[in-house]
């Protein structure tokens, strides 16, 4: 992997010198628009920001009831970062390469008034004048009444999670009760709303919801909807992952080609987490009016040698991995009496990527010996951004 613009990045303990001001302009202008490369060469691409660390369902595999009860302590209003502070810090993973945003919780549609958040990323330009990719998870619920305010602030794409089409076992995953029906009329409600590029996303776990899978293909096939199937994760330290609750994405495209031709498509960008089948029309070639499915193998086939993803938890801490037990605060570095200038933080953020090797996935059989990466270290999904 090669990029033609490196930035030399400044360490931190020069930038706070008496000196430094000088020296960060000159750099500021040297810097602008190139791209940081991790310790294993990997650039810096999507920003996935978690806007609440609460949800309204209880999904098992993510906030199960037993943990997030009634006496769970979410995190108080004043320590999440707010609109202003969640933009600024957009802007500068902008400059630094960063070209897809994510809003992610938790629930976002729960945080107020998310949509102006929306309309203060949307706004974002590269350095080349270009638009971000900007798009949001949700698990559907408030989707219907909040779609036509998100897309005239700025959404052009979202992704609902949605984990089957039958409402005991989709009530059984969520926990709360909640029915199908009411999400797939977000789903509709968002294609009214004119947001053209919608995902849905299942996971799938052995034992509650695999027998979901051909239904839920053979529903959102033709409808322009991308279903993805994700392969259950051991993320965070309160779900109870077990190896034989995964089903491998492998049995599932098999599954799927049995009744329905599947055809590999290319990946439509470097670091993509799905692998990409288009269904056959009846010369066998990829017949774009079925549309696609991808398949999201994060345990039988790790992706972490080209990911490019960061996360920023609802309290402004930076998470290198999904699975990394620590991140790192940038919240102090934008409150407090001595706030950070933008370059400053430009720097900061550039010397944590670039000291970046996690890669979990891959070191997931090794996790034994490395006390690092065991469970009870971990941060929960709903914390650090799905
Ligand atoms: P698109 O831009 O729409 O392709 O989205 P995406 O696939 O990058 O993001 P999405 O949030 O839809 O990811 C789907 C699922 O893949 C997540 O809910 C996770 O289960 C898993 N996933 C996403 N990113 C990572 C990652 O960096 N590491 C691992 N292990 N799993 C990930
Ligand atoms: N395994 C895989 N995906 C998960 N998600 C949450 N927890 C897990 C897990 N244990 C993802 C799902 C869901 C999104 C909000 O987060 O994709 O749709
Ligand atoms: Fe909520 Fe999504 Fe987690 Fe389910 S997976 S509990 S909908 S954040
Ligand atoms: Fe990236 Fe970590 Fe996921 Fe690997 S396990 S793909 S490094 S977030």
């Amino acid at each position: 992997m090669s990029e033609p613009h490196l930035a030399r990045v400044i360490p931190l303990r020069e930038l706070r010198s008496a000196s430094a001001d000088a020296q960060i302009a000159a750099y500021a202008t040297k810097t602008a628009g190139k791209s940081v490369l991790d310790r294993l060469g990997r650039p810096l691409r999507d920003l996935r920001i978690s806007v609440t660390d609460r949800c309204n369902f209880r999904c098992s595999y993510c906030m199960p009831k037993e943990v997030f009860g009634r006496d769970y302590r979410y995190l108080p209003h004043d320590s999440l970062l707010n609109f202003d502070e969640i933009t600024r810090l957009s802007r500068q993973f902008v400059e630094l390469g960063v070209r897809k945003l994510r809003l992610t919780g938790g629930e976002p549609l729960l945080r107020k008034n998310v949509e102006q958040l929306v309309r203060q990323l949307s706004e974002l330009r590269t350095p080349e004048g270009e638009e971000i990719d900007l798009t949001m998870t949700t698990n559907g619920a408030l989707l219907a009444s909040k779609a036509r305010a998100l897309k005239e602030a700025g959404l052009n794409r979202v992704t609902v999670s949605l984990d089957g089409l039958n409402d005991e076992v989709f009530k059984r995953m969520n926990d709360v009760d909640f029915p199908v029906g009411k999400v797939l009329k977000g789903i509709e409600a968002a294609q009214a709303a004119g947001i053209s590029n919608i995902k849905v996303n299942m996971v799938v776990k052995r034992g509650t919801n695999e027998h979901e899978v051909l239904p839920m293909a053979k529903f959102f096939r033709g409808t322009g909807v991308t279903l993805r199937f994700i392969e259950f994760m051991d993320v965070g330290a309160t779900n109870g992952w077990r190896m034989a609750d995964v089903v491998p994405s492998e049995d599932i495209v098999r599954l799927i080609s049995s009744e329905l031709p599947l055809v590999p498509l290319a990946a439509s960008s470097a670091g993509e987490t799905a692998q990409r089948y288009g269904y056959a029309g009846q010369n066998g070639q990829p017949d774009k009016l079925l549309g696609e499915v991808g398949v999201i193998s994060s345990v039988t086939k790790a992706f972490c040698s080209d990911c490019n993803r960061a996360r920023l938890s609802t309290e402004g801490r930076l998470f290198l991995c999904l699975f990394g037990s620590q991140g790192v605060d940038l919240r102090q570095f934008l409150r407090g009496e001595n706030p950070m200038s933008d370059v400053e933080l430009i720097n900061v953020i550039a010397g944590i990527w670039q000291s970046r090797a996690d890669r979990y996935s891959e070191l997931r059989e090794k996790v034994l010996v490395m006390p690092s990466l065991q469970r009870s270290a971990r941060p929960e999904m709903s914390y650090i951004g799905g």
